[in-house]
């Protein structure tokens, strides 16, 4: 009977398989990896020269685009059988009550198998470990690029509906869920696409901003307290002003607000500004704690 499939099911079966493989890709991502290339990239035009020497000579890669080339490894290496050990490094579970109450707390949410904050703390602590192997020092390092970026969406540091991925929503008409559209469509909605070098050209303007526009005046804030000697202080940190934008913006009309609805008119012009900043700091950040990892190592 197999051979009297009408051709009609048959062509959908490819078109089923793809969907399914849209459907599962929320969860395979943090930031979009353009989101992450991004981070790397804003970062790379602010560390110094010796600290760009360093991380181009452990990462074996002399380009321009040394570090935006392995912002998103991580997010490939969780879902094989060897790094599945790190899948939940990529976040922290905020047992909060948005948009009530906001908070993260390390001792109630990072659980007994780690955290984002553990893990940065961990990765950080093997960069600086020259007893380490190289090839164990490359990882911690993709490690340490991928997650100072993943720290600044605030729904990697929200335990809700799996940070928002249980949330269903839509997008310009497509089927995704919360958490996917802060990753991906939101910060494309920015850029103007999922390309590398969408993600140069929206560093540059971050740069600008940072340099001599918008975010002048705060980058210095962004950066003070930082820590490598005391990372997890620093980091708990980060993640709590994150977190914090769960019920300041995220979630901010409560899961009524957004469940089932499209977010891609108002929704996504409010979330834009809180995009741009979250990935502008945590390129800033990226840079000065490689930096603080060069001088030290
Ligand atoms: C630190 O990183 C190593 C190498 O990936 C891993 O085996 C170990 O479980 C991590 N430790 C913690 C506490 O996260
Ligand atoms: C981390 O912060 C806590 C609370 O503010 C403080 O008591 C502790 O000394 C800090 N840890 C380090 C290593 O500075
Ligand atoms: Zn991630």
């Amino acid at each position: 009977m197999i051979g009297l499939m009408p051709s009609s099911s048959t062509m959908l079966l490819p078109t089923a398989a793809t969907f399914l493989l849209l459907l599962a890709a929320p969860g395979v991502q943090a930031w979009g990896a353009m989101g992450h290339e991004t981070v790397a990239y804003v970062a790379t035009d602010f560390v110094a020269a010796g600290t760009r020497t360093y991380f181009q000579s452990l990462l074996g890669d002399a380009s321009a685009d040394y570090l935006a080339s392995v912002a998103s490894w991580a997010d490939s290496y969780r879902y094989t059988k060897a790094g599945k050990f790190s899948a939940g490094f990529h976040y922290i579970d905020a047992h909060d009550d948005p948009p009530a109450s906001c908070g993260v707390d390390f001792s109630r949410d990072c659980g007994a198998g780690g955290c984002i904050v553990s893990a940065i703390s961990n990765y950080t602590s093997r960069l600086l470990d020259t007893d380490l192997s190289s090839s164990d020092r490359q990882i911690a390092a993709k490690m340490v690029i991928h997650f100072l970026g993943d720290i600044g969406q605030p729904l990697h540091n929200e335990n809700l509906d799996v940070g928002g991925n249980d949330i269903h929503v839509e997008y310009s008409g497509d089927e995704t869920n919360l958490h996917h559209i802060w990753d991906s469509e939101i910060p494309e909605s920015v850029s103007g696409g999922s390309s590398l070098s969408s993600a140069r050209s929206w560093a540059t303007s971050l740069t600008t901003a940072i340099n001599s526009g918008t975010y002048k005046s705060q980058a210095g804030g962004w950066v003070s307290g930082l820590s490598i000697a005391d990372a997890q202080n620093t980091t708990i940190d980060w993640a709590t002003e994150s977190n914090a934008y769960v019920c300041s913006v995220v979630l901010v009309g409560g899961i009524d607000a957004v469940e089932n609805k499209d977010l891609s008119g108002d929704y996504t012009t409010t979330a834009q500004p809180v995009v741009s900043l979250q990935i502008a700091k945590q390129g800033y950040r990226l840079a000065k704690w490689l930096d603080a990892i060069a001088t030290a190592v």
